[in-house]
């Protein structure tokens, strides 16, 4: 089974409650998107490995550490996990950016894939898979096949808000793959809307609805 990583800091917990409330504007919607992924960046990127260096401070050497160079990129799933994209490079400004698009048709709950464009380097990478929800897995799983396919070994997928059912299915398929998240509710409804959630992240971010 995945190690699912389960956020509990209070600054991520203060904003994923701003993010659920339905009264905050697409435009809030997007900052706290990317400012939860910023801080949950700091975690997902914390075994990226350092090598020593020896630096000139002004009054002496330093022996300290640097990254290594390990290659890292970000796979927003499109197109709610765009909403991430900008607070992860912030962190780690050098990663490649791949893109895998997928909707969920609406009448079978099943991924369609439209759109894909990846580093051509993928296999030599570390992969941090962005959507802000995993709700039947269904996406997030073909995601991952995909970039399994494309040669990625090393993944993570990192998302705002799971269901239960979301957590199972990834981790069933793909026990190798580590689960970040900030909250895991409880159920999907009939329309496979995470509950309580959010609603429809891509439709807040981007105002669609
Ligand atoms: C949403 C979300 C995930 C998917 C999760 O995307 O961003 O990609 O649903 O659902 P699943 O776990 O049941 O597959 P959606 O299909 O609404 O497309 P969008 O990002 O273009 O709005
Ligand atoms: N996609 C969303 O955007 N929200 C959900 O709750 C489930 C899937």
């Amino acid at each position: 089974m995945s190690e699912v990583f389960v956020f509990d800091h209070p600054l991520i917990q203060h904003k994923i409650s701003l993010l659920r409330d339905k009264n905050t504007s697409s435009k809030e919607f997007r900052e706290l998107a990317s400012e939860i992924s910023m801080l949950m960046g700091y975690e997902v990127t914390r075994d990226i490995p350092l090598k020593e260096v020896e630096i000139e401070t002004p009054v002496g050497t330093a022996k300290t550490k640097i990254i290594s160079g390990k290659k890292l990129a970000f796979v927003p799933i499109l197109r709610a996990g765009l909403g991430m994209v900008d607070g992860m490079l912030s962190l780690v400004p050098m990663a490649r950016v791949g893109h895998i698009g997928l909707y969920r048709d609406p009448e079978t709950l099943e991924p369609v894939e439209y759109y894909c464009k990846l580093p051509d380097d993928i296999a030599n990478r570390d992969v941090v898979v962005l959507d802000p929800m995993l709700a039947t897995g269904g996406s997030a799983c073909d995601a991952v096949r995909f970039l399994k396919k494309h040669g990625a070994k090393n993944i993570k997928f990192v998302c705002l808000i799971a269901s239960k059912e979301g957590v199972r299915r990834l981790s069933t398929e793909h026990p190798d793959v580590g689960i970040y998240c900030a909250a895991v509710d409880e159920h999907l409804n009939d329309l496979g809307y995470i509950v309580p959630g959010l609603g429809d992240a891509g439709d807040r971010l981007f105002g669609t609805k």
